[in-house]
């Protein structure tokens, strides 16, 4: 392994912007290339202002647990339909074979958490409408990309590390059937997370591949920050955000 000093006090950003870890990363030796994506992203995430790092920094109601469903349950389907998307732009035959299995993890995701908004009585997200901003992020960015690569650098490092963190910082607030459907989800996302570790450390072998991921996580990252901001302030819009976060949440 290249020797890193983590315990450098290091500025959040460089001088063209780029947070400060994932500009390491395109500068990283190629093995530790993914390794440093990650610690990047979580300085990222570490160095936010403490409303802006999680989307659960108010005591969860049933009002708010049930949009929590909806914004997870529609995110779950939009994987599912993204992911199927780019399998006929995928020619690597390994890939391939994860990104199939994801789909039908990430339906099975959609289908217990829509089962948890029946019990509430909600059949449906017809009537539910996502912010701008989730539109741009999750049906605008992650079905794009120009090749594999660009696409899981997208949802399967930045994406799925955001979406793992969340689930397990909501869980201890969730109900027992909520939070059951939320421990069977758990471990496909971490699979999933493996499954862009082991395509990034794979084929991502080039400067200029490297140079490509970083900006398709980075980018991720301020979409990943702005839908954030669009959950808080829907919940201030629906008169839910008046209680401040406990100190220990
Ligand atoms: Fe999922
Ligand atoms: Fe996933």
């Amino acid at each position: 392994m290249r020797p890193t000093d983590r315990s450098d006090p290091a500025p959040t950003t460089g001088p063209d912007g780029i947070p400060d870890g994932l500009a390491r990363a395109v500068a990283a030796a190629p093995e530790d290339f993914y390794d440093d994506l990650v610690t990047g992203l979580a300085r990222a995430r570490a160095d936010l202002p403490a409303d802006e790092a999680t989307f659960f920094n108010r005591p969860m109601g049933e009002r708010e647990l049930v949009e929590w469903l909806c914004f997870q349950a529609w995110y779950e389907q939009q994987a599912a339909i993204f992911i199927g998307g780019w399998l006929a732009r995928t020619p690597e035959d390994d890939a391939f074979t994860l990104l199939a299995r994801q789909i039908r993890d990430e339906a099975r995701h959609y289908q217990l958490l829509m089962r948890a908004l029946d019990r509430r009585g909600i059949s449906s997200l017809d009537r539910w409408r996502p912010e701008p901003e989730w539109q741009e992020w999750v049906v605008g960015w992650y079905p794009s990309g120009d090749d594999t690569l660009e696409r899981v650098a997208a949802h399967n490092i930045t994406g799925e590390i955001g979406a793992r963190d969340a689930m397990l910082a909501v869980s201890p607030r969730l109900p027992v059937d909520v939070a059951g459907a939320v421990a069977r989800i758990l471990p496909d996302e971490e699979f999933h997370l493996r499954l862009g570790a082991t395509i990034v450390r794979r084929y991502c072998v080039t400067d200029e591949a490297r140079q490509r991921v970083a900006a398709r996580v980075r980018h991720t990252f301020e979409l990943e920050q702005a839908g954030r901001a669009a959950y808080n302030r829907r919940m201030a819009r629906l008169g839910l955000a008046d209680d401040p976060a406990p100190a220990s949440v």
